[in-house]
């Protein structure tokens, strides 16, 4: 099993080009089969879960094919013969194989998909996604461990969910875009890739307003269609705020490319209290640290609020500060996984339920880690980028599944980080 070695202690420095992001790319792909005409998207990126993806598309018959010459564009065409099935050997190395249930009720009336079950973060059940579907008309039962759902034609619904889920308002969208009649979608997940998912769908020819708000509007279209030139994934803000709190904590100078620093207002706010300085343009993130950072604290909550998917790598960022901080994660129960791992390495971190105390530490000192989930890893990653001799951190296919050649980026930027076997 591939692992990954840093000797910390060194400055980061120079230019990163931001990938496509993830969350964006995995439901823009099932968006692929909302429509017979081949769909093209741009600035796909190179993930284990985007492989995930695509196995599972091409499992259900969709063709893909990725161009040879261009590796960031994806063709799909899901033009041909379908079995709309989503078994368990993929659902269960990916949740968000559960974004393939919503098309495909749309387009072919039925889809059996796999029930997920619980990860390392948290229970995340899927009864919003199949509330909202009901709601629309279709016939849902859980059997054997499947969701196995059919409709005629989905019918348009006003659907408040009971809590902002990013998954389940893209679900409910890509269904609603062939639905008959308007769908509601009060509650929404207001993230920039529900935003660039609707904006794809628009670009197909559906009719959606309010998008980047907590209510939705769908006027449903009896047909889709590829879009006049090829989709464009919007760049992926976690990756980014990873690469910020990774110069928060090693120190140095780095300008991101193709970064949008207005999907991370949150983050970038918190790092200015922290006495890092933060410039930006329309794509463009340039950070500068040059001295120890300041502890701050913050809450996990729904967009445009601080993200949980940056709570991990900003804890890191408070265990070499100077001063204490509370991080409060809101939105899944477990997520503090990496805590142990931190402690591991001379943090000092308290956890009290949905709560961490951090009181800084001057320094770090390296050892063998174990990555848990995503972002985990990437936290672990940049405690090693300042702790002093060799951190491993071990488990490295969940850094894999998320993060676009990271330790190759950060060798770019002067890190001494190597993957070892
Ligand atoms: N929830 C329910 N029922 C539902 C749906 C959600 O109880 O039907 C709960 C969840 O258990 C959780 C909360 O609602 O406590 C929010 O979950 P949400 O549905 O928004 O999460 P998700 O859609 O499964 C996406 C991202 C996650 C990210 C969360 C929150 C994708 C593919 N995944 O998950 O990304 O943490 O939104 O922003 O978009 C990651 O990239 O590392 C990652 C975990």
């Amino acid at each position: 099993m591939d692992k990954l070695l840093i000797r910390g202690g060194r400055r980061l420095q120079g230019e990163v080009s931001i990938s496509g992001a993830k969350n964006a790319a995995l439901p823009e792909l099932c968006a692929a089969l909302l429509c017979a005409e081949p769909l093209t998207l741009d600035n796909v990126p190179r993930l284990q879960d985007v492989a995930t993806m695509l196995a599972l598309l091409r499992r259900i018959g969709v063709q893909v094919e990725r161009a040879e010459d261009q590796p960031a564009r994806v063709c799909l065409a899901a033009g041909g013969a379908i079995d709309p099935v989503a078994p368990y050997e993929l659902v269960k190395t990916m949740r968000a194989s559960i974004l393939v249930l919503g098309p495909l009720l749309a387009r072919f009336g039925r889809a059996t998909v796999s029930l997920p079950g619980g990860c390392a973060i948290g229970s995340r059940p899927v009864d919003q996604h199949i509330k909202g579907l009901r709601a629309m008309g279709a016939t849902i039962a859980v059997e054997h461990g499947n969701i196995v759902a059919s409709a005629g034609r989905l019918r348009g619904a006003r659907i408040t969910t009971d809590m902002i889920t990013v998954t389940g308002t893209e679900n409910l969208l890509m269904a609603a875009a062939l639905a008959e009649g308007e769908t509601v979608l009060e509650n929404a997940a207001q993230e920039p890739e529900v935003t660039d998912l609707a904006e794809l769908l628009i670009a197909m020819g559906a009719k959606i307003e309010g998008h980047g708000t907590g209510r939705i509007r769908i006027q449903g279209v009896e047909r889709l269609h590829a879009p006049a030139v090829p989709h464009r994934i919007v760049p992926d803000r976690i990756e980014a705020g990873t690469f910020l709190c990774a110069v928060a904590a090693a120190g140095g100078e780095v300008v991101l490319r193709d970064a949008r620093a207005r999907h991370l207002d949150a983050v970038i706010a918190k790092l200015r209290e922290a006495g890092v300085t933060v410039e930006a343009g329309e794509d463009w993130i340039r950070v500068r640290a040059d001295a120890r950072p300041k502890a701050v604290s913050f809450r996990t909550s729904e967009y445009p609020a601080f993200p949980t998917d940056m709570q991990a790598q900003f804890m890191a960022v408070n265990c070499i500060a100077d001063g204490a901080a509370k991080v409060s994660e809101t939105i899944f129960e477990n997520r503090f996984m990496h805590v142990n791992e931190l402690v591991r390495l001379g943090a000092q971190i308290q956890v009290d339920g949905h709560t961490a105390m951090i009181q800084g530490a001057p320094r770090l000192s390296g050892a063998t880690v174990m990555a848990t989930d995503l972002r985990a890893s990437a936290s672990l990653v940049i405690a090693g980028l300042v702790a002093d001799g060799a951190t491993t951190v071990e488990r490295i296919y969940h850094l894999d599944r998320g993060y676009d050649c990271m330790e190759a980026k950060l060798r770019a930027l002067g890190a001494d980080i190597e993957r070892v076997r």
